[in-house]
């Protein structure tokens, strides 16, 4: 049993949530003292599933109000330029890059902007948060929650309307020129989410034509590619690659991918194109039993990331693959330090060593603890504990 890493890992989370709601991605990394959507969302959810029902929605409340705050500044604007009237403001959103700098993928800890150069558009933390709030509401019932989230969902599903199909950075801060799947795949399984609760056909539909879009052009070979790209066209598109190279980075695999599966539901988990890309996952990214962001990764050298492990663990469990859901728990419950903290990545087999230091000059060691490796961990930790008591 370790219950000590359970408890420890809940303590953390709750003792690093401001008074606000926010989670604080790292509390010892001043890079990451912002609350990120992403990280919170799969945060509040690995809350959710040990009872902490409380934390998860100040969670959300955190999140309704620094999205309805900040979108004041986009409305004010929008009501110079159009002379628009204040209310439902999702009708007068007109410009993409308005757009892209209201859906911002980190605050501060009390809600606000944070403007520095450092990539900020990064819509797959809504589409996780939209995820997030549904699991949320249907876990605890609570109705209220949902009343005070309406108008920030619509808002959020009318912004996304604009923009899911430009490029933006992905869910590592990187390549702001490119589509990538699996930003298109939170957006998808989220709208998809919402769309039900919220009775929304539009955001319903909106969520086909992403997932369209995505097996049309984010699939290579067979499997997801990590980039969406418009010269593809499903499985008819020609791989072009010559024989002696591997696939181009956007033709090949990013363990995010496995969100595909787990928790969106975009693709079945028996679907070819799900199976094929968690083999090229494991059989690609995996590195003694740690798994890596992806091949050409060079954030402090490449290492293997935790929460990415706990995720191809969760995506076992759903495949009922238990021994292998085991081994990643395993791999994850190692790295965890004597005080119990889980940092982000474990820089042994490094995919370019000589990048790890340059890193660790400018923002020191690799962030430790982070809670959304705690967060994934607890998550797998549940979903195997549930599965062993069904068995
Ligand atoms: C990762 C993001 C993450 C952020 C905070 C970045 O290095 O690429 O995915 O949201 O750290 O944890």
């Amino acid at each position: 049993m370790h219950d000590t890493l359970v408890d420890a890992s809940i303590s953390l989370i709750r003792n690093n949530q401001h008074a606000s709601g926010a989670y604080i991605a790292s509390p010892s990394f001043p890079t990451y003292a912002y609350c990120w959507l992403r990280d919170g969302a799969y945060i509040a959810h690995a809350m959710d599933l040990y009872g902490e029902h409380e934390s998860a929605k100040a969670f959300f409340r955190w999140v309704n109000a620094t999205i309805s705050s900040n979108r004041v500044g986009a409305e004010r604007s929008l009501r110079i330029v159009e002379g628009a009237e204040p209310e439902g403001l999702g009708r007068h959103i007109q410009s993409v890059e308005q757009v892209r700098q209201s859906l911002r993928a980190r605050w501060t800890l009390d809600g606000r902007r944070d403007d520095s150069e450092w990539p900020n558009y990064q819509p797959d933390g809504y589409g996780a948060w939209l995820w997030g709030l549904d699991e949320h509401i249907e876990r605890t019932g609570d109705l209220g929650l949902w009343e005070e989230s309406r108008e920030t969902v619509e808002y959020v599903v009318e912004c996304i309307s604009k923009v899911w199909s430009a490029p933006s950075s992905d869910c590592w801060e990187e390549y702001p020129d490119r589509v990538h799947t699996s930003t298109l795949i939170c957006m998808a399984g989220g709208l998809e989410r919402i769309g039900r609760r919220a009775h929304d056909g539009r955001a319903l539909s909106l969520a086909g034509a992403i997932k369209e879009y995505i097996l049309c052009h984010g699939v290579f070979d067979g499997r997801l590619a990590k980039f969406c790209n418009h010269e593809r066209h499903g499985d008819q598109w020609p791989p072009k690659r010559c024989a002696h190279a591997g696939p181009s980075i956007g033709d090949s695999v990013d363990a995010s991918l496995l969100w595909a599966a787990v928790p969106y539901g975009v693709l079945d988990l028996a679907d070819p194109r799900m199976v094929g890309t968690a083999m090229a996952i494991d059989r690609g990214l995996a590195r003694g039993g740690g798994v890596r962001r992806y091949a050409a990764d060079t954030y402090y050298g490449g290492g293997q990331w935790l929460l990415l492990t706990a995720w191809l663990g969760w995506y076992y469990c759903r495949t009922g693959e238990m021994g292998k859901a085991l081994a990643c728990l395993r791999w994850v419950e190692n790295e965890a330090a004597e005080d119990c903290c889980l940092p982000e990545q474990v820089s042994r087999d490094l995919v370019d060593p000589v990048l790890y230091q340059p890193w660790v000059a400018c923002w020191g060691p690799p962030a430790n603890p982070l809670l959304w490796s705690h967060a994934m961990y607890l998550i797998l930790r549940r979903e195997l504990d549930d599965r062993a008591r069904e068995v």
